[in-house]
Formats: structure tokens, sequence, C-alpha cells
């Protein structure tokens, strides 16, 4: 019998180096019985859109229109769905099984995170809990830890938050930049993501509550 092949669809808004890690690891079979489908980015420039086609993955811009501007809350959040609608509906099209943030500057709506419930995941360049939001290699740096990382998690509602799927830890240097910081960080990224996608592609993650168990 033929396995299920995984049809994965991935967000992003710049440069699309994670996205890339991940397609990689397919076109070289570590990550079996998938495929990246689609890419979708909220920005036109963003240059993960040519990295996806130079790996002859669909890359489509939606425009998000600049919705976040919008300065009444119920609108803004209203604009918010109508464009997640959208992607979903790409998504959709494709019959996409598990979404990956990657460097996915917008919030999602309620509406989208409900439609995915446990299929979403993103990676945060920090050890959550500490340092979510944005900047965070400049606030671990700033707070003067020893150690920084980044995070693979499912994504829920509040930001940063969700079930936590794998980390990775990096020492931080009296001399770090953010620039020295980032790339040590961004190292570890490449290396996690993919490896979390292979685990839930693989049927390895069981979640219960805040807890993912890696089974062997
Ligand atoms: C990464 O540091 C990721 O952890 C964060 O945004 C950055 C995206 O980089 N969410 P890239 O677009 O994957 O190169």
């Amino acid at each position: 019998m033929e396995s299920k092949v995984f049809s994965i669809g991935i967000l992003v808004s710049g440069r699309g180096s994670n996205m890339e890690a991940v397609i990689r690891k397919v076109e070289e079979g570590y990550i079996k019985n998938a495929k990246v489908v689609v890419v979708i980015s909220s920005r036109r420039d963003a240059p993960a859109l040519e990295k996806a086609r130079a790996h002859g993955v669909e890359a489509l811009f939606i425009d998000p229109k600049d919705f976040w501007k919008e300065p009444d809350y119920e609108r803004r959040e209203k604009l918010r769905e109508e464009y997640d609608r959208k992607i979903i509906a790409e998504l959709e099209k494709r019959n996409v099984d598990l979404v990956l943030l990657a460097g996915y500057m917008l919030k999602l709506s309620p509406h989208f995170i409900r439609k995915y419930k446990g299929k979403i995941m993103n990676i945060h360049p920090s050890l959550l809990p500490a340092f979510p939001g944005l900047n965070a290699q400049k606030q671990a740096l700033e707070y003067g830890v020893k150690y920084a990382g980044c995070t693979v998690h499912f994504v829920e509602e509040e930001v940063d938050h969700g079930p936590i799927i794998l980390q990775a830890v990096v020492p931080v240097y009296d001399d770090d930049t953010v620039e020295t910081l980032s790339e040590r960080i961004l190292e570890k990224e490449h290396e996690i993501y993919p490896e979390a996608v292979k685990l839930y592609v693989e049927g390895k993650l069981e979640v219960s509550g805040r807890k993912v168990r890696i089974k062997a």
C-alpha cells in the first residue's frame, strides 16, 4: 500500500531561509512522503518567492493591503480574517495538510488557527517562553543571557505560545552582536525546523495539553 503524501504549505514574508531548509530536506528525501505544494507571501518583494520558484515550488503573493494599519480594532480583525480566508482558499485548493510559518510577519486570525488546529507550526529565534515577539535575538542580548536558541512550536491564538516541539541551544559570547548571534541561532533553526516537520509527517508527535511527546 502506498503511504500518504503530506502536502505542506509555507507562509513567508521575507528571506525564506527556513522555508528553503525544509524544501531541501524534502528534495533530499530526508523528509519522506511529503511535498511542499505552495509558498504564500504577505510581501510582494519577499526573496522567499523567487527561492521557492527556483526549487519548482509554486509561490504566490497575496496582498494584505496593509490591513494592520486600520486603527479600529474590530474592523482590523475583520480584515485580518478576510485576508486569512484568501490564504485558506489557496491552501484548500491544494489540499494542504500542514502549514508552516517561516518568517511570516502577520498574526493569524482565530478563524485560521481553528481551521488548522494542530496543523500549524512556527519557528521562533529564542528559547520560548523567553523573548516572544519581535527582535528576539536583540532582547536576549540586552537581557544578558548566556544561552540563546530557537523553538519550533505549534501555533495557538496567543503569539509564540503553543506547545513546544523542538528547541536548540546556542551559547552567547561577550562580543556577540545581534548579527553574530542571529547567525548562530539561524544555523540551528535550519536543523530543527525540518526535523520537526519530519517527526510530524512520520506521525511521531503526540500532543497532550502543552506537552509534545516524541514517540520512538
Ligand atoms: C527566523 O529567524 C525565524 O525564526 C523568525 O523569522 C526569521 C525568518 O528568517 N520567525 P527566514 O525568512 O526563514 O530566513
